[in-house]
């Protein structure tokens, strides 16, 4: 069976999308706007964690209430767009561990080369969620996803701010175990291999390099 693609159903998340479209939208804004579109899709990619109880007394009475259990937790942005996703994460999740995973697509293959990957020791024990804003051809999370089942993890999610539909159906294909958060789903891909309509290159958008 396929993961399931969960698409974000919010009209805060629609509105904050559609400025980041804009290409007269700053880097300054495109920044902030990545951090908060990531911190309402962490809602919505941790709605599963794991509940306990504790005994909490408050002004009124003592009463038991629901605590997370606290299962490990880890947050692998995909270098360098992916970073843009981390703060948004950690303000949700702020006991979660950072792996990093370099990445960039080679611009004429399309195929993701790696360049870089430092990981929590004990990462193969926590829920691991993977970032970055596009998910296009799904080269670059496919490894990404890859790696980390190396490393001996398996329970991977991955959240994107736009993916296309054939980056969706090939993380489908390769890793039917991962479900996919997401933004939204664009209309496909270019001749070029960028998202259509997209908002251009996440990277150079989010750190100004264009
Ligand atoms: C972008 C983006 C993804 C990748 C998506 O990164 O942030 O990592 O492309 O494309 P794919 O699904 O076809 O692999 P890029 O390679 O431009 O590197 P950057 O983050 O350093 O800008
Ligand atoms: N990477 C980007 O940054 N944008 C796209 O549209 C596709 C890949």
């Amino acid at each position: 069976m396929n993961g399931k693609v969960h698409v974000m159903d919010h009209p805060l998340v629609a509105h904050k999308l559609t400025i980041l479209r804009d290409k007269n939208t700053s880097v300054k804004d495109f920044r902030e706007l990545v951090s908060e579109i990531g911190m309402l899709i962490t809602y919505e990619a941790t709605r599963d964690l794991a509940l306990t109880t504790c005994e909490v007394e408050t002004p009124i009475c003592k009463t038991t209430a629901p605590m997370l259990k606290g299962k490990k937790f880890a947050v692998v942005p995909i270098l360098r767009a992916g970073l843009g996703l981390v703060d948004g994460v950690l303000r949700m999740v702020p006991s979660a561990r950072v792996g990093h995973i370099g990445l960039y697509r080679d611009e004429e293959t399309l195929e993701p080369v790696k360049y870089f990957c430092k990981m929590p020791k004990d990462v193969a024990e926590r829920d691991v969620l993977i970032v970055d804003p596009m998910l296009a051809t799904g080269g670059s999370a496919e490894a990404a996803i890859g790696f980390m089942k190396e490393y001996g993890c398996t329970a991977i999610k991955l959240m994107v701010l736009l993916a296309a539909p054939e980056g969706i159906a090939r993380i489908q294909k390769s890793h039917p175990d991962v479900d996919i958060y997401c933004g939204a789903v664009d209309e496909r891909l270019n001749e070029n291999g960028y998202i259509v309509p997209g908002l251009g290159d996440a990277g150079d958008r989010i750190f100004g390099t264009k």
